[in-house]
């Protein structure tokens, strides 16, 4: 895949301000902080497209990036963040799920999680929901250049038995630093987009 055209087409507070469903949507799940937004830019190859930080619960709007006028990718905020207030917490959760429940563009959903820690009940949660929604169930475990390389197998191990799963061929390590494994998720991007 080349990518000609990136244009972040849509910041979206609340459903009315989503575009309209005229390209296939792919959409980024995971908790705060895991690495969504630095996903975004490192697979688009564009540093400070998608606004990131080290401290939890930056990204709180949906954001539509539109690439190539083919697709969409879509960042989303995190959950499971403690330290911010129900009322926040509650419209953060809301966004979400009215999205992924209610959007008919969306072709895949992908969940993040840190390859170092053990998925939380919450990913466990989301990941069900997205195994029985039909989606094949794709996960990014992200921050990948933090680990080892000798403890990368026991991590990966970890991730499947929380998660149930049984194909590793759904899990990719990434790295938004190195870019480890882009090739791999770009031809997979690819073979959703054009399906
Ligand atoms: P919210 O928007 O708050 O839900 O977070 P997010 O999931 O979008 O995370 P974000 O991309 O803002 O990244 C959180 C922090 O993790 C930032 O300090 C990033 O620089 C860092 N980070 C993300 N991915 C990686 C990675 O692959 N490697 C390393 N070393 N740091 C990463
Ligand atoms: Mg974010």
């Amino acid at each position: 895949m080349k990518i000609k055209n990136i244009e972040l087409e849509q910041v979206a507070g609340f459903r009315e301000q989503w575009p309209s469903e005229d390209l296939p949507e792919l959409a980024f799940v995971g908790r705060s902080n895991v690495g969504k937004s630095s996903f975004i830019n490192s697979f688009l190859g564009r540093k400070k497209l998608a606004k990131t930080s080290s401290v939890p619960g930056k990204t709180r709007t949906i954001n539509f990036y539109r690439i190539n006028d083919k697709f969409r990718l879509v960042d989303l905020p995190g959950y499971g963040y403690a330290k911010v207030s129900k009322k926040e917490k509650a419209k953060w959760d809301k966004l979400i799920n009215e999205y992924l429940h209610q959007r008919e563009a969306l072709r895949e959903v992908f969940l993040l999680v840190d390859i170092r820690h053990e998925p939380t009940a919450l990913d466990k949660q989301m990941y069900d929901w997205i195994r029985e929604t039909g989606f094949t169930g794709f996960v990014i475990a992200t921050k990948f250049d933090k680990i080892k390389k000798s403890q990368i197998q026991k991590h990966i191990k970890q991730i499947m038995k929380k998660l149930e799963i049984d194909d590793e061929g759904l899990i990719f390590a990434y790295s938004s630093e190195t870019k480890h494994n882009k090739d791999v998720l770009e031809e997979q991007v690819d073979v959703i987009v054009n399906y």
